[in-house]
């Protein structure tokens, strides 16, 4: 059976049809206000009725970025969307005039599952996957099971503790792992370097057009990826944020591999190496146990789509 899986964001959704193995037959994207949760409802029947036209689904798989409820119909909380005890699966339902079951999940867990079952942890039993976008998501497969939790909310690594008394969340809270380990967390950064460090700041702020607010996380990978030394300097922090907190993780679960997706995985091993080297640095009992590989998702950003479509199926 084919599945259309959806993925939603802060700032857009991409939409694809998925077979049984994995594979995007058809894709599309839209841009969404995190501010109005029924207009991202209505993009949402937008895709589908772009991609239902030619193909038939038995399914839809919808990834929120948020705490989704067990039953796998509501969005309970989202740190970054306009999601409050939000029936997401009924609303949308609504507005598609078919008749197909509609499965939630939290983004990352789908991604997280996607990377599992078709990725770069294909030959893995036990894993985490780390998805670095607006937010910091998680996904915790353990025996080659996803662990849900009791409410369906296990695995929000992203708002773990990992600085007392540190910047502020949308969880409510301070300190959490997003707040220094995501791609807003790297914009935060570059855009306060470029007002406090100007001379240093020189090139990026260039490419941003003189302009702080205007710098974005693929700036600063660009100017990254150009030898800037400012924005590979603010890459590896990210990066050592990444490997330092993943070996908190694997002090509680001890996973074999670390999948690192998300639009920030574009910087590739700029963001990689420092995060392994942090990672062995941090490690509990280094050097008399194996350690985890750290590795970038293979499916890259369509790892949403793929495992919601998958996990819609089951
Ligand atoms: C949310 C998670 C989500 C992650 C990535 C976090 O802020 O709490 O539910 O998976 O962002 O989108
Ligand atoms: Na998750
Ligand atoms: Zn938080």
């Amino acid at each position: 059976m084919h599945a259309i899986g959806v993925d939603i964001g802060g700032t857009k959704i991409a939409a694809g049809v998925v077979d049984e193995e994995g594979r995007i037959l058809a894709q599309t994207r839209v841009s969404t206000e995190p501010d109005d949760a029924s207009s991202i409802d209505r993009a949402i029947a937008e895709v589908y009725a772009v991609l239902s036209r030619d193909h038939e689904v038995g399914a839809v798989g919808l990834a929120a970025a948020g705490f989704v409820s067990p039953d796998r119909t509501s969005v309970l909380f989202a740190p970054n969307i306009a999601w409050r005890d939000y029936p997401i699966a009924r609303r949308v339902g609504a507005l598609l005039g078919d008749d197909v079951p509609i499965v939630v999940e939290n983004d990352a867990n789908a991604a997280g599952w996607a990377e599992f079952r078709f990725g770069v942890g294909r030959e893995a039993t036990d894993m985490l996957m780390l998805t670095v976008g607006t937010g910091l998501g998680g996904a915790v497969v353990v025996g080659n099971e996803l662990v849900r939790g009791r409410w369906g909310m296990a695995a929000e690594v992203g708002h773990m503790r990992v600085v007392p008394s540190g910047h502020y969340c949308g969880c409510g809270h301070e300190g959490c792992w997003e707040q220094y380990a995501s791609g807003s967390a790297l914009v935060r950064d570059a855009r306060a370097a470029a007002i406090s460090r100007p001379r240093e700041a020189a090139y990026l702020l260039d490419l941003a057009e003189g302009v702080a607010e205007a710098i974005t996380g693929p700036l600063v990978t660009l100017a990254a990826q150009s030898g800037d030394a400012l924005s590979i300097e603010l890459l590896a922090d990210l990066g050592r944020w990444i490997g330092e907190g993943s070996a908190s993780v694997a002090a509680l679960l001890d996973p074999e591999l670390i999948v690192v997706g998300g639009g920030v995985g574009a910087a590739g091993d700029l963001l990689l190496k420092p995060a392994r080297e942090a990672y062995a640095e941090a490690l509990p009992a280094r050097g008399h146990r194996p350690e985890a590989r750290i590795e970038l998702a293979a499916l890259g950003n369509e790892a949403g789509i793929v495992g919601a479509a998958d996990l819609a199926r089951l």
